[in-house]
């Protein structure tokens, strides 16, 4: 097992394992008068929970994907936890993927103004990203995450032995992130990539380690520094202007890890012609992630629904429109409010 400690608003320890979360979790409950335990279906579905503790567990099952993130979920765990009388000593631990994990943490962020909590991400997306890095929250009727909190976990529980619950395509989007970690921190990302299948990845559990640690690295670091978001930490945004509008164009049936692959190559477009970046790069984007069964591409009819959810993205600040580039291999810039035109004739290039 291996550990990584991101300093933000607390102390928060990654633990990174194959196979023995439940004695990280153990450890983690140890002197917890009360636990509650917030877990997917699908997830509840594939654990028998014979932890050994001296803590009253609480297990709370929620339903998977966004439908968890809701007002609804959050007013029934409130109630869970008054109903079983949760004080500020006690713990809340989320397992499951990105969903479970951010409502676990949001629950944890506003039961008595904040208690502690732990992260058991599930999902290569939950591992490298939702659960680093302390960003909690919900969905609105208005669009996902619009509610939230900073409260990091104490401790993040990264096992890799999840994984096998994930199909491929889930997978896949989950290594968009890590991608998106190799071009704009760690170059090693990339190399460790280049030329494989997903196939070849996922039959790989020391790769598989490899990358997701990296990509933690990279995060860890970043956060580490700008935990709030005042300017730093956009560079993890590459990609996702357009995603953003992608996922909500697809109503939501491209993964978001699918539309920030296809973000990725438009913003490595912009790059190109905003921050000189090499077309090598650029074909390299293209490149790695078809490897990966990733889209690289999106409708070209679609441009005229996109350009209005632009300014709509969470990171838009005021009607500034803000696209992080790639300068170079590890090297970010930033790029306010092109012009709608020039956008439009990058889009062209991401088009089909
Ligand atoms: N997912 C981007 C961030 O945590 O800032």
């Amino acid at each position: 097992m291996s550990t990584i400690t991101i300093k933000a608003d607390r102390i928060s320890q990654v633990h990174i394992s194959d196979g023995e979360w439940d004695l990280a979790l153990e450890k983690a409950l140890d002197g917890r008068a009360r636990a509650a335990i917030i877990v997917s279906e699908t997830i509840a579905s594939h654990i028998n929970f014979e932890i050994e503790s001296d803590t009253d567990i609480h297990i709370f099952t929620i339903p998977d994907g966004e439908e968890g993130k809701s007002s609804r979920t959050l007013l029934k765990l409130w109630d869970w936890l008054g109903a079983a009388g949760f004080t500020r000593s006690d713990l809340i631990v989320g397992i499951g993927g990105g969903a479970t994990t951010d409502i676990a943490g949001f629950a944890a962020a506003t039961w008595l103004r904040g208690i502690d909590w732990v992260a058991v991400p599930t999902s290569v997306a939950g591992m490298v990203d939702a659960a680093i890095g302390g960003k909690t929250g919900m969905n609105s009727d208005y669009g996902k995450n619009l509610i939230g909190s900073f409260h990091s976990p104490i401790h993040v529980i990264v096992d890799t032995s999840w994984l096998t619950t994930l199909s491929d395509r889930d997978f896949a989007a989950g290594l968009a992130e890590v991608i998106k970690c190799g071009f704009i921190a760690d170059k090693k990302i990339l190399d460790l990539v280049e030329g494989k299948e997903l196939s070849q990845i996922r039959n790989d559990n020391d790769l598989v380690t490899q990358l997701i640690t990296a990509a933690i690295n990279v995060k860890a670091s970043v956060v580490s520094a700008d935990f709030k978001e005042s300017f730093h930490r956009e560079v993890l945004n590459y990609g996702h202007t357009l995603a953003h509008a992608i996922e909500i164009d697809s109503k939501y049936s491209l993964r978001h890890g699918e539309a920030v692959s296809i973000g990725m190559v438009f913003a490595a477009e912009l790059s190109h012609t905003h921050a000189s970046l090499s077309k090598e790069i650029v074909d390299q984007h293209r490149r790695i992630l078809n490897n990966l069964n990733l889209p690289i591409s999106y409708e070209a009819q679609a441009w005229t629904r996109l350009l209005p959810l632009l300014s709509l993205d969470k990171k838009a600040r005021g009607r500034t429109i803000r696209f992080v580039l790639l300068e170079a291999l590890e090297k970010t810039g930033r790029l306010d409010s092109p012009g709608e035109r020039e956008l439009s004739a990058i889009y062209e290039r991401v088009s089909k």
